[in-house]
């Protein structure tokens, strides 16, 4: 079969986007240059790789075999590219990063310096709620996802790095501001301001509850940790984010940590990547670099709250 490498990038970019116009974009060439590439690899083939259904572009099966094999060999050889540099002294490649929806509140922060040291690392971010990521881990779409709980159903290497405390979270003015050691029944009487299911943060208050035998009155139900911050600020409800989220707002006075008993939700940010896994040498580097720089941040080492 007569197959380029370059036939095989501009396929597995169509075939992830599903759309010639974006695989160009991404590719810097025109929509026609594409189509012309991965119609003579399908002539080499011999069989359709897509098939057009109205609008929309399907991969045929032939298509989602090539697809899985243009992975292994683009990861492989990306895989190769990294460990020569690294023979060489260097640093570089790409490092795709899943974080949860409350890390990018951190993550930015750890990235910065890592990215002045590294000149030659590129790092993309995918920023999605902890169910999207671990879809997105389950198809190992990425390198490594910091997550707020390793799942249990996958097999995983999971290393925790730093601590990620869950609080309460009140208006100022709430009646339980100021008050010591506020039973978790108190809470069957509040109005609550949730995340969306597939939430890590929603699922950690969930069970923190349930474990209680308290059921939650659930007010709103909010996509996104900033739309709950701004609730809480609103008074229509008190919230359990994480303390990651809050910096600014308790900061300035516009939100206050409630003194809640089991309170915080103790958990941590984890790194997390398929057990079977080897990592890319620039993946490495950055577990290395999170293990190192964060470890500061934590808090006495005490068993997460869910385990
Ligand atoms: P979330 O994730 O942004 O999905 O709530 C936080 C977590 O995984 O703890």
């Amino acid at each position: 079969m007569n197959v380029s490498l370059r036939q095989l990038k501009l396929f597995e970019s169509v075939a992830r986007n599903l759309s010639f116009t974006r695989a160009a974009e991404e590719m810097h060439l025109t929509q026609p240059a594409v189509s012309i590439q991965v119609k003579q690899l399908e002539d080499s083939v011999g069989l359709p790789l897509f098939e057009q259904i109205g609008k929309k572009i399907y991969l045929t099966e032939t298509g989602q075999s090539l697809k899985s094999l243009c992975d292994t060999i683009l990861g492989e050889l990306a895989r190769f590219e990294m460990e020569v540099a690294d023979r060489k002294g260097l640093k570089q490649g790409q490092l795709r990063l899943g974080v949860t929806t409350t890390a990018k509140y951190f993550v930015p922060g750890v990235l910065g310096p890592f990215c002045d040291l590294y000149p030659g690392i590129e790092v993309s971010l995918k920023v999605s709620n902890q169910q999207a990521l671990l879809e997105r881990l389950a198809r190992n779409e990425d390198d490594l996802y910091i997550l707020g709980r390793p799942p249990k159903q996958m097999a995983v290497t999971a290393l925790p790095f730093m601590a990620n405390p869950l609080v309460m979270l009140a208006h100022p003015e709430h009646p339980l501001a100021g008050v010591k050691n506020i039973p978790p029944q108190r809470f069957a009487e509040e109005w609550f301001l949730m995340r969306e299911p597939g939430s890590g943060t929603r699922t950690a208050t969930e069970r923190f509850f349930a474990e209680r035998g308290i059921s939650l009155r659930e007010r709103l139900t909010l996509g996104s940790n900033e739309a709950i911050k701004q609730a809480v600020m609103a008074k229509l409800g008190v919230a359990v984010l994480s303390r990651s989220t809050i910096a600014l707002e308790s900061e300035v006075g516009r939100m206050v940590i409630l003194d809640v008993e089991g309170f915080p939700i103790r958990r941590h940010w984890h790194i997390v990547y398929p057990a079977d896994k080897r990592l890319s040498v620039v993946a490495q580097t950055f577990c290395d670099y999170l293990g190192s720089h964060t470890q500061a941040a934590g808090e006495p080492s005490a068993p997460d709250s869910e385990e």
